[in-house]
Order: C-alpha cells, then structure tokens, then sequence
C-alpha cells in the first residue's frame, strides 16, 4: 500500500466480520510521554504502530529515555528520565503529530527552565500552521523560555532555560481552552514535573473544547500517580508533592475514533450479521466512544460490551440529526459521511476546532462531500450535509490532505450502491498512505470487511505466452494499483507439482481434477504454499512447467480451477495474468492486455533468470522449449493461447518493466471515470 498516488475503491454493497482496532493515538502519545517522564520502567502493551507515535518514540529516544520495542508483538519496555534532562540540547522534528508537539514542548520547556537546555521542536508544514500561542503564552508565565522560530503563535519553537532556574507557580496559570484542549492536556501532563514545592493550579479562559480528552489526560494521570483535583471544567489542581510513579504496565486501549468508521460500516451495510470492533467498549476512557449514541440517533443497532461493540444497520435509509458535536470532534466527521445515507440534511454543529486540525477540516469535508455529489452547507462552526439524490452520485477524486480521517471517512462512500446510486460510482482516494498516522492498515481491514458483486471489482487481464514478461508485468500494474494479483500459471504448476509428487497419472484428467479441488493452498504476495510448505521455487522448475502446459490440456482439470481463480477477484481489484484471463475466466474484465515478445528474447530472460537463480541452462535449447510450448498452448482444443478479440497488444520485446507499466497504466486511466487521476494534491 506504501507510496500509491491514488486507491480506487470499487462500489461496495456489503459488510460482516470482526476488526481488531490499532491502539488509540490519544492515549498511545499520552502514555509514552508518562513513561518517559517518570522513574523506572514501563512496559506498554498494544501501543499504537503509526506516524504520530514513532514521531514521540523517536522523541523520546533523543532524549535519552530507555525505548526497547517488544519482540513479536510484546510490549514496548520504556524507561523513564525520572524528571532529570539527560540531553540538554536536541532538534526534535515532529511531523504532523498534534499530540507529540504540544505536551513536549510544556514538558521540553519546564525542564529548560530549571535545569538548562535549548531544544528546538518543528514539524512539517501544515505542523506550522496550527496554533500553539495559547500554551506558550501560558509557559512564558511560568517563566520558560520560548521563542518562535517561524510566525509568531505557531511552530517551529526554540525553547531555552539555565540550571538552577526557577519556574512561578504560585499564582494560577491560565490557559485559553477555546481552541484546542491539547493546550490544558500539554500542561497537565508536564506540570508535575516542578509539583514539589507546592500545588499548582491552571484556570481554563474560555469554554473549554473537547472535554472527554482531558478527562483521558486524568484518567493517564492517574495511573501514573498524579490525582489531579477538578473543579468543574475550570480549575485543576495538581497537590503538592506530585511525583509521577509508572504503573509498571500500561495497556492501550483501541482507537476509539477509529472504531467510529466500523461502527458506521455497520450501520451502512451490515444487513445480515453485525461488523463487530474489538478494542474499545463502555469500559473505555475515550470520550470519542460517545460517538455510538450518534450513531444510534442516526439508525444503527448498536450493542455495547464492555471491550467490544457490534453494529448491525437498523433504520434504513439512515435518520438525518442535528447535532452538538463539541465532545466528539474527532468521531463526528464520520457522521458527516453517515449523512450521506440519511433522508434529509445532517447538521453538525460547535465544531470550530476543525479548522486547526490535520487540515482545515470543514472545508475538507465539504469539498470532497460535494465531489461525490452530496449538498453541502459550511460555516465558520458548522456543516451541514445533503445526500445526492439515486441519480446525483458522482466518481470524485477525493483529497486527503495530508488527513488520515479524511481518507478514512471518504471510504464510506463507496457503499452508494446501498444508497441505489444510479449508476453505482467508485471512489479514488488520493494519497491513501496517509491513514498510516493511525491506521496503517485501514483499507486491508475495510476490504476485508467488506462484500461486493464480482462485476463490481475491477479486473485488468494480462495474457501471453510464456516468458512473456505478464507476471513481472502484472505485479507492477498491480502494484501501482494497490490491486491483488493472480498468477494463473502458478495454479497450474502447482498442480502439476503435487502430482508428480503425489505420483498421481497427468494423463488422467478426473483424477488430476479431484486433485486440484483438494489442493490445501495459501497465497502470499507472490509466494505459494502447498500443505504448508513454500514451493515457489519448486514451481520454476523446467519439468514442472512442461508437465504444467500438459495438464493444461485437460478440460477437468481447467473446470476444477475455474472457480479457484474467480475467488480471487476480491476488492479493491485484480490483475491476472495466464493464457485464457481475458478469453474464459474474465470476459467481462475491462481491460485486457495480450502481451508478446519476440521467441529469441523471451529465451534470452528465462536464460538469464535460470543462471541468477544459478540453474544451467542453455539458450537454444530454452527456445526450443517455448516454441514447442507455444505450439502446445496455442492448438489446444479447450482455451487455447489467443488474445480476446477486445485485447489491446503490447509487444514488450524492447520496453523496460517500467515503460510496459506506464502503458498499461496509461490505458487503465482512459478506461476510467477518474481521466489523469484528478490535479495532484495541495
Ligand atoms: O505462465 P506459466 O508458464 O507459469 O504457465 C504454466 C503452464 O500453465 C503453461 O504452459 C500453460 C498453463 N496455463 C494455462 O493453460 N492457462 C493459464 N491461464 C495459465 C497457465
């Protein structure tokens, strides 16, 4: 999936299974910095694999704290500073990583203050964009040092102090809570770090934003020793004497954001049996599960458990709602593609801190709403989202903007099929990669979720003779596509490599045929198990492949294997390459290639791919052998080698992978509702 410009989905019109959610990126960050922060070790179970977390870990590491990653899925052991600085001088780059740059910067800065040190703490671009005024103006109270960098209210910052140095805490430190509640969290995280000498008290300015993500600040806190006393959402003080203590463990719960697009999966498309979410559940410290209450607003058949929640679709179409989305900023952009399935308009409101997240988020989302023919109304604070009418949905392009939740959402899209879109459009996300801040795996897991028709899911045929190049070929195009691969020939050779092990007769068609149906397969990328053992090598072999071009012949045998190659046509899309893709497995495939090359040149690279795997070989003989195969594969009654009378020719005798790619590519977009692939992104 790594570094695709672009992802198609194809429309889909179904959903049943169970996901395992990623660790939440709200506590993941929070705990880390804890356990860097504190004495001893902290072992942390199901932290979260993502851009923003490796973001703090690397952090954390320059700094000098003990990171030790867990082995196989074992917990990440992180030992603390125990509040002492052991670097006083760093360059801290943080990406886009809200929730690293904004608790390390109060942190970085306390501790300059009073033991000395210059720390500067950047991020990309759009990281200098969203404001940080707030927290540094309340640091400079205290007495840190902190200078911008850049624009002034905004990243880079370089923050600086001398040993011995002081920090004010005797009067109560105000912090604006009106723009984002990560200001507070920053200081409530890092404040404990000067707590000896006598409580320390932060005044809110400001209705505060986002209260359920200070309550998960408390509730970390908590585990890490520091009972913070509240008073309303206005004043918290941390006593006197503080001292972070590590819990010795630390498990993450699921992303509780990220749950939000399953839960709204399901109350799209799970008509039969519920999408089931583990990870997050009633027991969960994250506000963001709230979200589940909007969604029943809205029509889900939702039951909560404890660590899990399980949806099913209940009113259908979904029900429109107008709704004060303040405690649920992150969770309630799913709603706003929720409404793409409701009767009526959707009204979200209180949501101005969409405007300083990742991007600016409502108009993000009214942007690429419309582009998939939705109504979309936008003010300073609100969105409000129409549905396109059966006939209205449109093919868009979508944006992601560097937005991981943006790319997310948008997926939802592609169920318009449910919506009785007419016609049923897919949907190009731009840059997909993006969901790594996150959810590395997000569309593997969507796709694995979810069903469609076969017709439904985009197929490019790649036939040819052998040594022709399709397989190198297909897995290119694929590549480039974020597409499956299936490499008929190996199906074949496999079968015939069980049975010249099996000692079964390869003449005896029903035979071979039973035992192609019973074969115990398993695919991985390009490699092929048989009964557990990796024969991929094995399959290359030159009696394999002319026992393989024997078999071929049988009628059974193809029967038996038809079935076994459809099932590979799963979303978001395939390319197969063979003799009869385009001809008998995938007429209907949109796009066919017959590939060929000259018979001297094709010898010549089955030639030099024998000798690097150090197998001799000689030329002459290799042509014989593919003229004689050709021959074979050509004449033969049932599916003989032949391009389909739609298949577009390429001759790759003298192109690079690369420039066969390029073409292919090139015809995939002309057959394409999307043209170039839509402007790059901004
Ligand atoms: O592409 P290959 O060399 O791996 O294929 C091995 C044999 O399998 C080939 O000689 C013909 C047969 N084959 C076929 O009949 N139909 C296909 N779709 C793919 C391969």
């Amino acid at each position: 999936m790594y570094d695709l410009p672009f992802l198609d989905l194809p429309p889909l019109t179904g959903a049943a299974g169970t996901v395992r959610l990623p660790g939440s990126k709200s506590i993941s960050n929070r705990v880390l910095l804890l356990a860097g922060l504190c004495e001893g070790q902290t072992l942390v179970h199901d932290l979260l694999d993502s851009d923003d977390t490796r973001v703090m870990l690397d952090s954390l590491g320059r700094l000098g704290c003990g990171v030790e990653p867990g082995t196989a899925g074992g917990p990440l052991r992180v030992t603390g500073l125990g509040g002492r600085l052991q670097v006083h001088e760093a360059q801290l780059f943080l990406g886009n990583a809200g929730t690293a740059m904004r608790p390390l910067t109060a942190a970085l800065a306390l501790l300059a203050a009073t033991q000395g040190g210059n720390f500067e703490l950047s991020g990309v671009p759009r990281m200098h964009e969203r404001p940080i005024g707030d927290l540094v103006d309340a640091l400079r109270q205290l007495g840190c040092g902190v200078e911008y960098l850049g624009q002034d209210g905004y990243p880079p910052l370089r923050l600086t102090g001398a040993a011995g140095g002081r920090v004010d805490t005797a009067a109560p430190i105000r912090v604006r809570g009106d723009v984002s509640s990560q200001f507070l969290t920053a200081l409530l995280l890092a404040l404990p770090l000067v707590s000896a000498d006598g409580a320390i008290t932060v005044e809110v300015q400001g209705e505060l934003i986002s209260k359920p993500y200070i309550d998960i600040t408390l509730k970390l806190l908590a585990r890490f020793g520091i009972e913070v006393q509240r008073e309303g959402w206005e004043r918290f003080t941390i006593p006197q004497g503080s001292a972070y203590r590590s819990p010795g463990e630390v498990w993450v719960e699921g992303d509780a954001s990220s749950a939000s697009y399953f839960v709204a999966l399901g109350a799209i498309a799970a008509t039969d049996a519920p999408v089931r979410i583990e990870g997050v559940g009633s027991e969960s410290i994250q506000g963001d599960v709230a979200f589940v209450d909007a969604a029943r607003a809205m029509g889900a058949s939702v039951h909560l458990g404890p660590n899990y929640i399980e949806v099913q679709r209940g009113a259908w179409p979904l029900r429109a709602i107008d709704l004060d989305c303040n405690h649920i900023p992150d969770a309630a952009m799913t709603l706003a593609v929720m409404a793409l399935y409701a009767r009526g308009s959707t009204r979200l409101t209180n949501i101005a801190s969409w405007r300083v997240k990742e991007t600016d988020r409502i108009a993000a989302m009214a942007a690429e709403l419309r582009k998939v023919g939705a109504t979309v109304v936008e003010g300073e604070d609100f969105i409000e989202v129409s549905p396109p009418p059966a006939s209205g949905w449109k093919a868009g392009a979508i944006h992601t903007y560097d937005d991981h939740r943006m790319a997310m959402c948008l997926s939802l899209a592609a169920f318009n099929p449910l919506a009785s879109a007419d016609p049923v459009v897919p949907v190009r996300i731009l840059d997909p990669r993006c969901v790594a801040k996150t959810f590395p795996d997000y569309f593997e897991t969507l796709f694995s979720l979810s069903t469609t028709e076969r017709s439904l899911v985009p197929v490019i045929t790649i036939d040819g003779p052998t040594a022709s190049g399709k397989g190198t070929l297909a897995s290119s195009v694929a590549q480039a596509l974020g597409y499956h691969t299936l490499d008929s020939g190996s199906l074949y050779r496999v079968t015939a490599l069980a049975a010249l092990t099996r000692g079964v007769d390869t003449t005896d068609g029903p035979a071979m045929a039973a035992l192609a149906r019973g074969l115990n397969l398993r695919f991985e990328g390009e490699r092929l198990w048989l009964d557990g053992r990796d024969v991929s090598g094995e399959l290359r072999r030159e009696e394999v492949g002319t026992t393989a071009s024997r078999i071929s012949a049988l009628p059974e045998l193809r029967a038996a294997l038809y079935a076994v190659q459809l099932a590979f046509r799963r979303a978001p899309g395939l390319v197969a390459d063979g003799r009869d893709m385009g001809t008998v497995i995938f007429p209907d495939a949109p796009l066919k290639v017959f590939l060929t090359a000259s018979p001297a040149m094709r010898a010549e690279r089955r030639y030099k791919q024998l000798i690097s795997k150090g197998i001799s070989a000689s030329i002459d003989e290799l042509r014989a052998d593919l003229e004689s195969r050709d021959e074979r594969d050509r004449n033969r009654l049932i599916a003989p080698l032949k391009p389909a009378e739609d298949a577009l020719l390429l001759d790759n005798s003298a192109q690079t992978v690369e420039a066969s790619t390029d073409i292919v590519l090139k015809w995939w977009a002309q057959r394409g509702p999307f043209g170039d692939g839509g402007t790059p992104q901004s």
